[in-house]
C-alpha cells in the first residue's frame, strides 16, 4: 500500500519548467496561467533573463515566480555565463526549458544537461512555419516582414526542439493560418501571437506528462 501511495505521489508530482525570456512576455506569461490549471503537469519554478527589466520578468514578479538575471554583463565569461545557468536551473529543480522569446543563444553546455537520452528537453516557439523563415537573423517583425514580402499563402507558429542552434531542431508542432491579402507584418504577428499562446503550453503539457511517466 505504502509502494502503491509512493507511485501516486510521484504521477501527481508536476514537472519543474524553467522559461527563458527576454522581452514582452506575452508567451510566459500564458504558460504560467496554463500552470494553474488543476490538471497542469508542470509547474514554472523559475524565469530567466538576460533583460532585468523586460516584461517577462515583471510578469514572473506577479505571480511570485523566482526569477533570474544572467546575461554576459553579469558573467562576461562564456564558461561561468553557462555555469550560472545551469546552477540555477539546479538549483531549482527544473527538469525543462521554454524559450519564449529569449533573445541570447542557449550555451551548448545546457542543451547537453538537458537532453538525456539525446532528447532535448529545450523547447522553443518560432513564429512561422519552420523550417521556412528561421535562422539568425528571422526574429520579432523581421519573420513576419519577410513572410508578406515573399507574399506567403500561408504562416503561422512552430514550437521545435533546441539542438544548440537557431531554430534547427525537431519540430514537434506547428499551427498554420492563411495569410490575408490585406496582412501587413503587424497585423499578421499579433494574428500568430494568439495562436502560439494555445500552442506553446499544450506542447509543454505534453512534453511534462512524458517526463512524469520517465520518472515511474
Ligand atoms: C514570439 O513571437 C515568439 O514566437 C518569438 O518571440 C516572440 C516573443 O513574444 N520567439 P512574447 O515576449 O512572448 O510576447
Amino acid at each position: 500500500m505504502a509502494h502503491q501511495n509512493d507511485k501516486n505521489t510521484a504521477q501527481q508530482q508536476r514537472t519543474n519548467l524553467a522559461i527563458f525570456a527576454s522581452g514582452g512576455g506575452s508567451n510566459a506569461e500564458a504558460i504560467i496561467h496554463y500552470s494553474y490549471r488543476t490538471a497542469a503537469a508542470f509547474r514554472v519554478a523559475l524565469v530567466l533573463s538576460n533583460n532585468s527589466r523586460c516584461g517577462a520578468m515583471e510578469r514572473a514578479m506577479m505571480f511570485n515566480i523566482p526569477t533570474m538575471h544572467i546575461s554576459s554583463a553579469t558573467h562576461p565569461n562564456a564558461d561561468d555565463y553557462a555555469q550560472a545557468i545551469i546552477s540555477a536551473l539546479q538549483e531549482h529543480n527544473v527538469e525543462m526549458i521554454a524559450l519564449a522569446g529569449f533573445m541570447k543563444k542557449i550555451p551548448q553546455e545546457v542543451v547537453r544537461t538537458f537532453s538525456p537520452k539525446k532528447r532535448s528537453r529545450v523547447f522553443n516557439i518560432h513564429p512561422s512555419l519552420l523550417p521556412k523563415f528561421g535562422g539568425h537573423e528571422m526574429y520579432g517583425i523581421n519573420v513576419h516582414r519577410a513572410v508578406v514580402a515573399a507574399q506567403e499563402p500561408e504562416s503561422g507558429c512552430t514550437v521545435h526542439e533546441v539542438d544548440g542552434d537557431y531554430d534547427t531542431g525537431t519540430i514537434i508542432a506547428q499551427k498554420s493560418i492563411a495569410v490575408l491579402s490585406s496582412d501587413t507584418p503587424e497585423s499578421l504577428a499579433a494574428r500568430i501571437l494568439l495562436y502560439e499562446h494555445e500552442l506553446y503550453p499544450e506542447v509543454l503539457q505534453q512534453k511534462a506528462q512524458e517526463i512524469q511517466n520517465d520518472r515511474l
